[in-house]
């Protein structure tokens, strides 16, 4: 036979299956000799409670379960010495002895907790963000757990929904290369070596995108700005070679995620070449009955045929799947072929060769929260912060004098970790208080409150469902205000540390109104006014609106939920001994009113004019600018850097060449530092409206005082494809307009044309 018709044959075998098949003997024998429940079992996720519940069902029964082979995999529970037990309930008493998957959701570090995901993306550097996911893997996999419910890598582009805390921002290309580190420092070259565990990327797909920002809503999104905007991390991550994948609450294009034959099939599968498994969200398999696509059986038949493989804690899989098989509404081959891939990622796990690989009793305490772990997450954390404003260059500031440490966050322990950090404790954490005294120990730094994060008791009520992250001081809040404008007035400088408190984002935790507490607000004004010098430091797990603070004479610095090592990382920025190089990576606008808003925004029909202007019968606002407070990338230093030069190494490229784009940058300030140089690329003419321009390569460099340097960025020729109508990736021939410098509003600029 030609090769060609083979090949074909074998596509459409591939095709016949839904996916590439890994085929593995061992797991083929066993499915041989498994019954049908047996195989029903393994499709079955259970968590025995202790973790966060985020559904309002927790798993009954699970011993008597695992025993009886019901269960597949488990979650909340860590430790070598309790995963043993539910193992040993799995290996020595069920049948089959197949041992169990152990989830968990370690999201931004495991017991040494780093920034929360949307800070470390802040920190454009792809090498830490690895080494970030590495250090996670070996503290979790020393407890035990052999599977991560992370990269969440949704495009977020909603600063109302809380849940942008814990991804990569607005971007597709960063939040692609940040997908890919992740995975690859998760699962590093051998998932079955005991310090990786297997990711699960998550959360297919578009839940980022939920209408009006409010958590678990509708999503409504045409096939192009998905392919275009949304898709790219995840497949990023399973190019990565993810193992797994979650399956996200919301619909797309109607049909909730869960179920969705056309995206956990045609495109994860046949299109994607994915070959891992499809594990539920927390019951959002139980969740398409109020979405309206009938009962538990029913759904639970429709999403296994759709390709959902594992039910995340709501049984119905394990319920309904043997009546809707004896029912003919379902075959055994759809049960099996779930059943496979749940075995295979076991057995990459190397869990089949031994299932207690991950359960040295010595490893916690040589491998979690270690001297080295917690400089690494130091050093994240510093790298994550991003300088806002820089007013008179007041930061960074000098070890010494009085220096009156103010607000609510300053000596709040229980808000350092930030969102989803469930498997961290924040009595670990050093607060910013204690940071400042270690790190400036020979200046006199006195703390006051100053005001209660929030003072609304029904939002503070809201904001503690989880644990108590607002804590109501018993004064007044004018004594607590007169306390601190009195420290500031006999202080040389005043430090004021305000923002959210940490379940003021992440999941389930959307605000319509995304500003700094009325309380708080009242406490800078305040602050402000005694005339003394006045840096913010603001922290938050999403874009605040700020324009009333920004436009005081203060120095902000951003940041987010810095994680066990907040005081000591914020006080090394602060005084300088790390000099900021974080850089934005969600847009922040200046009212709620502009959102969504992003930088590869599109042009329209009737652009506003460039000067910003309001015009009639354009595209803009009547009370506000199209223009955000802070752009795309945006972030400065307490050095200066200047572009200049910018030159390609062609004018002319065909398809399927790269061009690259060399920069001159020059440290003309008074500090070293660090800098990401960004390209941006605008396709000036296409068959489908182009944004205005998209962020397609990006270079963090380091620069000593006085030094220059040229950098080069390489643009394959996929940067310059994008999907068409037909949904084909593709580039068109024409102009194209290379942007380089410090951030989404680079002016500096260069043009081509693509043959
Ligand atoms: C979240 C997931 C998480 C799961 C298990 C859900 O509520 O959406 O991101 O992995 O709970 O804890």
């Amino acid at each position: 036979m030609h090769y060609k018709t083979l090949l074909v044959a074998f596509m459409g075998l591939a095709f016949f299956w839904g996916n590439a098949q890994k085929q593995i003997p061992e797991v083929e024998q066993l499915l041989q000799k498994m019954t049908i429940e047996e195989k029903i079992g393994q499709l079955n996720l259970l968590t025995p409670g202790g973790g966060v519940a985020t559904g309002e069902v927790v798993s009954e029964n699970v011993g008597a379960k695992i025993k009886t082979g019901q269960v597949g995999g488990l979650f909340g529970v860590a430790g070598p010495d309790r995963v043993r037990k539910a193992q040993e309930l799995a290996v020595k008493e069920s049948r089959l002895g197949i041992p169990l998957l152990i989830g968990s959701d370690v999201i931004h570090g495991y017991k040494t907790t780093y920034p929360i995901p949307l800070g470390l993306s802040s920190t454009w550097d792809m090498d830490l963000v690895r080494q970030a996911a590495q250090m996670a893997a070996r503290e979790a996999t020393a407890d035990g757990i052999n599977w991560n419910f992370s990269p969440m890598v949704d495009i977020a582009r909603d600063p109302r929904w809380g849940r942008i805390s814990e991804g990569a921002g607005e971007d597709p290309y960063l939040g692609s290369k940040i997908a890919e580190a992740m995975v690859k420092g998760y699962q590093g070259e051998d998932l079955a070596a005991v310090h990786t565990m297997l990711a699960c990327v998550k959360h297919l797909a578009l839940y980022g995108a939920a209408e009006a920002g409010r958590d678990y809503h509708t999503v409504d999104m045409g096939k192009i700005k998905m392919f275009n905007q949304y898709l790219p991390p995840y497949k990023a991550a399973i190019d990565a070679g993810a193992a797994s994948v979650m399956s996200s609450f919301n619909d797309v294009d109607g049909v909730p995620a869960t179920g969705n034959k056309w995206l956990l099939t045609d495109l994860l599968r046949t299109q994607w070449g994915f070959d891992g498994f499809v594990v539920s969200d927390y019951t959002s398999l139980n969740e398409m009955v109020p979405h309206g696509l009938g009962d538990l059986q029913a759904v639970s038949a429709l999403a296994l045929k759709a390709g959902l493989d594992m039910d995340m804690v709501g049984e119905g899989f394990l319920t309904t799947l043997k009546k809707s098989l004896d029912e003919g509404k379902i075959t055994a081959e759809d049960i099996t072929k779930a059943c496979r891939r749940v075995l295979e990622a076991k057995y990459i796990s190397g869990l089949f060769e031994d299932p207690y690989k991950y359960l040295d009793s010595k490893r916690p305490k040589n491998d979690i929260l270690t001297k080295e772990n917690r400089a690494l997450a130091r050093k994240l954390a510093t790298r994550s912060f991003v300088l806002l404003k820089n007013h008179n260059n007041l930061l960074p500031l000098e070890k010494k004098g009085k220096i009156a440490l103010i607000g609510p966050l300053a000596d709040s322990r229980e808000n350092m970790l930030g969102t989803w950090a469930p498997t961290g404790d924040f009595n670990l954490a050093v607060t910013i208080l204690e940071g400042f005294n270690n790190v400036a120990s020979n200046a006199d730094i006195k703390y006051a409150k100053g005001a209660n994060i929030s003072d609304d008791v029904d939002f503070a009520k809201n904001v503690n469902a989880l644990g108590r992250r607002i804590t109501m001081d018993e004064r007044s809040p004018e004594a607590m205000l007169k306390e601190a404008v009195d420290l500031a007035k006999t202080s040389d400088v005043v430090v004021a540390v305000v923002g959210e408190a940490t379940e003021m984002s992440g999941e389930s935790s959307s605000r319509t109104d995304i500003s700094i507490p009325d309380i708080q607000k009242k406490l800078i004004k305040a602050l402000v006014e005694t005339g003394k010098p006045v840096a913010l430091v603001l922290m938050s797990g999403r874009p605040l609106t700020i324009p009333e603070e920004f436009d005081l004479p203060v120095s902000i610095l951003q940041v987010w939920h810095p994680g066990v090592e907040a005081g000591n990382a914020i006080a090394d920025v602060v005084f300088g001994d790390y000099n900021p190089s974080g850089k934005l990576t969600a847009t922040w606008p200046v009212n709620v009113g502009q959102i969504p808003i992003y930088h590869s925004t599109k042009v329209t029909g009737r652009p506003a004019p460039e000067s910003g202007e309001f015009q009639k019968f354009r595209s803009n606002y009547l009370d506000a600018p199209n223009a955000p407070l802070l752009p795309f990338g945006y972030g400065l230093s307490y050095t200066t850097f200047d572009y200049s030069n910018l030159r390609l190494n062609k004018k002319e490229i065909h398809q399927g060449e790269a061009i690259s784009a060399t920069v001159t940058i020059t440290n003309t300030g008074n500090y070293d530092g660090e800098e990401v140089v960004q390209l941006y690329l605008r396709d000036v003419v296409r068959s489908i409206t182009p944004p205005k321009r998209q962020l397609k390569g990006f270079q963090k460099v380091m620069l000593k005082k006085g030094e220059r340097k040229e950098v080069t960025i390489t643009l394959s020729p996929d940067d310059l494809k994008f999907y068409n109508a037909q949904l084909e990736f593709v580039s068109e021939p024409g102009e194209f307009e290379v942007f380089v410098g410090t951030n989404s509003d680079a002016e500096l600029s260069e043009t081509f044309t693509l043959k």
